[in-house]
């Protein structure tokens, strides 16, 4: 049974920075399960499905064969049908309307399958909102990171101006709101910590810290 890392939260608490160098730290294969959501996003925008249309939605994630480079150092490449999409679903339309596409059962369901059966296959350290609660319920370790929404919207702020991507921090404020109620409210998978994990608030945190606790987590668990 191979080890898995599980690392959930909402958006900007600083996830994909921890699980990168937890994942390089142990060797272990880093996995961004948002990624995927915002694939299939980009698809549906790219072809002008009706976001509303759940049926739709849920036969273009059946259809889309979306693959995640393995490494960590440079950050995961993103494969679309094998065409490179790492940075295009990271540009604010998709960021906009990911929620919207999350929220569908049958997109759900198609990505939860694929994400269980790389979890299977090695050990991982796996980001997303509900990788503790729904992907590997029985994940060695668990951990629920969080953010004040300033300091959340600040910290996305700067990732997307490194990406070239320019936004004020109130509508990045309003926009990491309505997402997180988004993602908290919707009927399935909700973004909630899983009753095990535990509950790191980074706001005043620095990166190393935050990683040597996950890592000595991990120490405790493995003996
Ligand atoms: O981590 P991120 O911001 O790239 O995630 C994009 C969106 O995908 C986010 O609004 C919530 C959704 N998501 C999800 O519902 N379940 C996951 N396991 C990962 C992401």
């Amino acid at each position: 049974m191979p080890f898995c890392i599980a690392i959930d939260g909402p958006a900007g608490a600083g996830k994909s920075t921890v699980a990168k160098i937890v994942a390089e730290r142990l060797n272990y294969i880093y996995i961004d399960t948002g990624a995927m959501y915002r694939a299939v996003t980009l698809r549906a925008l790219q072809r002008y499905v009706n976001l509303e249309d759940e049926q739709a939605l849920t036969d273009l994630a059946a259809s889309t064969r979306i693959e995640l480079s393995a490494g960590y150092n440079e950050g995961t490449r993103v494969f679309m049908d094998g065409k490179e999409v790492s940075l295009a679903i990271r540009a604010p339309e998709v960021s906009r309307s990911v929620s919207l596409v999350a929220r569908v059962p049958g997109v759900r369901k198609e990505l939860v399958n694929q994400q269980r059966r790389m979890a299977r296959s090695s050990n991982v350290v796996m980001e997303g909102r509900d990788v503790g609660t729904v992907i590997v319920p029985d994940a060695q370790i668990k951990v629920f990171l969080t953010a004040s929404a300033n300091e959340r919207a600040k910290r996305r702020l700067k990732d997307l101006a490194g990406q070239g991507f320019k936004i004020t921090l109130g509508d990045m404020i309003e926009e990491i709101n309505e997402r997180d109620k988004l993602d908290s409210s919707r009927a399935v998978a909700p973004l909630v910590p899983a009753p095990d994990a535990k509950v790191i608030d980074s706001s005043k945190m620095q990166t190393h810290d935050v990683v040597e606790l996950i890592l000595e987590l991990v120490r405790r668990r493995s003996g």
